[in-house]
């Protein structure tokens, strides 16, 4: 038997998850809460952030796991990346999960980690790629969105699909609130992508991740 704080510490499962955020980190939280209860067996054993004031490295302290700050500012783009997949390899993350990541990755850094970078995005994707997904949603009128789970490939939230949930436009929505609900969906959609995954027991045909 292990407490919860041992599971999100790690020394369980042996899958090892590096985490990259940029900001808020709620869907970090929402991957720590799912090892802590068991409903995902993994370990994250490292966070890692561009941005020194994001509030996800507070949480990842919090939870006892390592945390880097890896300024991207006035460096070039191959250069950070490669400083980047240097750093999960030599934690031999198996899995690496972009959680609000805000930086596109280079075609190197994807070819480093084959099938083995998740993202997720705030939309039924291929609808609304890219920045404020929710509002370009919104502001579109669509009466159904929701949130996607995808293998990180060289195109803009493109790559092969996981898990998707939809969630319903109400009349009374703005794009803040719409956000909100989404974000309810991507907490529970994110950790069971990622046991999807770590459970092995599926191919990709095409780009379609079939079990
Ligand atoms: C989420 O909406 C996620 O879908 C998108 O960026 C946001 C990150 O939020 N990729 P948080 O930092 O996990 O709270």
């Amino acid at each position: 038997m292990t407490t919860n704080r041992e599971n999100s510490t790690g020394k369980n499962s042996g899958r090892r998850l590096g985490v990259l955020i940029s900001g808020r980190g709620s869907n970090l939280q929402s991957i720590l809460d799912a090892i802590g209860d068991g409903r995902l067996a993994a370990d994250v054993v490292v966070v890692i952030s561009n941005r020194a004031d994001a509030q996800g490295l507070e949480r990842a302290r919090r939870a006892g796991i390592e945390t880097l700050v890896m300024d991207h500012r006035g460096r070039a783009r191959e250069e950070y990346d490669a400083a980047l997949a240097e750093a999960l390899h030599a934690r031999r993350v198996d899995l690496v999960c972009l959680a609000g990541f805000m930086r596109v990755l280079s075609p190197a850094f994807v070819a480093a980690f084959p099938q083995r970078i998740l993202n997720i995005h705030p939309s039924l994707l291929p609808s609304f790629p890219g920045v404020d997904a929710q509002g370009q949603a919104w502001r579109h009128g669509v009466q159904i969105t929701g949130a996607t789970v995808h293998f990180v490939d060289e195109s803009l939230d493109g790559g092969p699909i996981v898990r998707q949930e939809a969630v319903r436009v109400e009349p009374d929505d703005t794009a803040a609130s719409l956000a909100a609900r989404i974000l309810e969906v991507e907490h529970r959609l994110y950790p069971a992508a990622i046991a999807d995954v770590l459970a092995g027991g599926w191919r990709l045909e095409g780009r379609r991740f079939v079990r």
